[in-house]
């Protein structure tokens, strides 16, 4: 549960403190969709108790759980952790409308380790910070980004063949190709399409993975924030240099045949004027460590469960094939199925009572995306992953979300004022990227014996609320 924040390592450590705990501390292991008995009031209704939230078990079969919450504690009071889940997709979608009684200061989400970012702010200052950069990852701005991410991916996934690669990510065996898509590929190609879209020259990305790899590390709080700080430091102190750098000299993003493709992010925000003033330094730096923190681990999540959950179902995979125009559908409806972000905190700015549970104001309430994309009032059978299901919105992206004609958007990206800037690049980045990689492994399965199992010892392990880490493809090279 602790998920909740979009580029918090808490996640991993939880698993990791779980995984060390001696088993009488853990609740049973269930089969996947099946609730261990917590007891049950005098009404009959089944009953949370909160520690389940730090359990193994939890962490990987969350949705029976969440089910309970929907159907019998829609606001949950969780008085162990001393916080609130709302968990229905109409009150999450109705919470993160109201950026004024569901505000998000202070978040604290990063530990200081992304800056004072506007994911902490509301209101006019965090209208204006936002737009500053999300303009340039939309629209026709978008457009011109998308030969770059051709390109990155191109030669992300051409590099199988023609570096020697350390480590065992790819590996040939009798005409049989093996090869780890979350280290050949998924887990370092998002952050070279944002490295390229601001605008970091290629000789600096090995220092970026090492900024990037470092505030990553230091998100929750935990030993490494130091570190984390220090690297956002960094990065921000080289950021201005190049910003300085930019105002005389713009430089141009390039496709893969070296055509100019317009300006990137940082020369266009030192042309950017606001009131007739440019925009300082400070203004251009502050809030990229937030932009190079959302766009990678999330879009690795996305590419990653993608295909996990595609090639579990080959039928719908063998018509992807045959239209390359579904990857859209598979990157909304595995959002859909398995976000890699489960959700946001907000603090309720006044006192509320909602489903008959009074919230003092100032209250942490987190609103639960996990929940909201498997709420059966919204979507039919929400376990079930379903590229066809007619229920998903999978059209143009908006902000407002979308409604109607039985069909509901996913709220993956939030929704509202807050609804992820990068929701459209990292569109773009998952179904090009998918798309190549497609046409280059012939016959691709999974490699199942080299894949983490479920409790039978058999069947693949399930997500749960912990994206895929590591994606084992074995695919024919003749
Ligand atoms: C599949 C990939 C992604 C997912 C699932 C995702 C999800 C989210 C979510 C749930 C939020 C919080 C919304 C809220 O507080 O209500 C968010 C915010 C944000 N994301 Fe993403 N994101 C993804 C990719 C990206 C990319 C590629 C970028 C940058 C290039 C990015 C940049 C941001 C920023 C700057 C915010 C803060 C927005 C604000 O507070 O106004 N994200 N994202």
């Amino acid at each position: 549960m602790l998920a909740t924040c979009p580029f918090s390592k808490k996640l991993e450590q939880l698993v990791d403190s779980v995984e060390a705990a001696p088993p009488s501390m853990a609740f049973p292991l269930m089969p996947v969709g099946q609730a261990c008995d917590m007891g049950h009031g005098a009404d009959g209704v089944p009953l949370i108790d909160p520690r389940i939230f730090d359990s193994w078990e939890f962490m990987r079969n969350p949705y029976p759980y969440y089910r309970i919450m929907r159907d019998h504690y829609p606001v949950f009071r969780d008085k162990l952790h001393n916080c609130y889940y709302v968990t229905r997709y109409q009150d999450v979608t109705d919470c993160y409308f109201d950026d004024e009684g569901f505000n998000t200061i202070p978040k604290g989400s990063s530990s200081g380790v992304l800056g004072n970012t506007q994911l902490e702010l509301s209101g006019i200052e965090h209208k204006r910070r936002r737009n500053l950069y999300g303009q340039h990852l939309v629209g026709q701005s978008l457009d011109l980004r998308i030969p770059v991410i051709e390109r990155l991916a191109d030669e992300w996934i051409t590099g199988w063949d023609q570096q020697a690669w350390e480590g065992t990510a790819v590996r040939d065996k009798n005409g049989v190709r093996t090869v780890e898509i979350g280290k050949a590929f998924a887990n370092e190609f998002p952050i070279s399409v944002v490295c390229g879209v601001l605008g970091f020259p290629d000789e600096a990305r090995g220092q970026f993975y090492y900024w990037y790899n470092s505030m990553m590390a230091g998100l929750g709080g935990s030993e490494t924030q130091k570190q984390g700080l220090e690297a956002r430091q960094d990065l921000e102190d080289y950021v201005g240099e190049l910003v300085e750098a930019r105002r005389i000299k713009p430089t141009y993003l390039l496709d893969k045949d070296g055509n100019q493709v317009g300006k990137d992010i940082i020369s266009k925000l030192c042309e950017t004027k606001i009131d007739g003033d440019y925009l300082s330094t400070e203004e251009i730096t502050s809030n990229i460590a937030l932009v190079v923190g959302g766009g990678g681990e999330t879009t690795r999540g996305a590419i990653l469960n993608m295909w996990y959950l595609l090639l579990q179902h080959p039928d719908q995979f063998a018509r992807v094939l045959g239209d390359e125009t579904l990857w859209d559908a598979v990157f909304h409806e595995t959002l859909r199925h398995s976000t890699p972000i489960g959700g946001q905190p907000r603090h309720n700015s006044f006192d509320l009572t909602m489903h008959g549970v009074h919230v003092p104001a100032g209250s942490l309430m987190n609103m639960v995306d996990f929940s909201a994309n498997r709420d059966e009032r919204i979507f039919k059978d929400p376990g079930i992953f379903d590229i066809f299901r007619d229920d998903l919105y999978t059209g143009k992206l908006l902000r407002s979300g979308f409604a109607g004609e039985g069909r509901h958007s996913h709220m993956a990206f939030g929704v509202g004022p807050h609804l992820c800037p990068g929701a459209w690049i990292a569109h773009q980045e998952a179904t090009i990227g998918s798309r190549i990689l497609a046409r280059r492994m012939k016959n691709p399965r999974i490699r199942v014996s080299d894949m983490p199992k479920d409790i039978d010892g058999v069947s693949l392990a399930p997500m749960g609320l912990i994206s895929v880490r590591e994606l084992w493809l074995d695919y024919d090279l003749a």
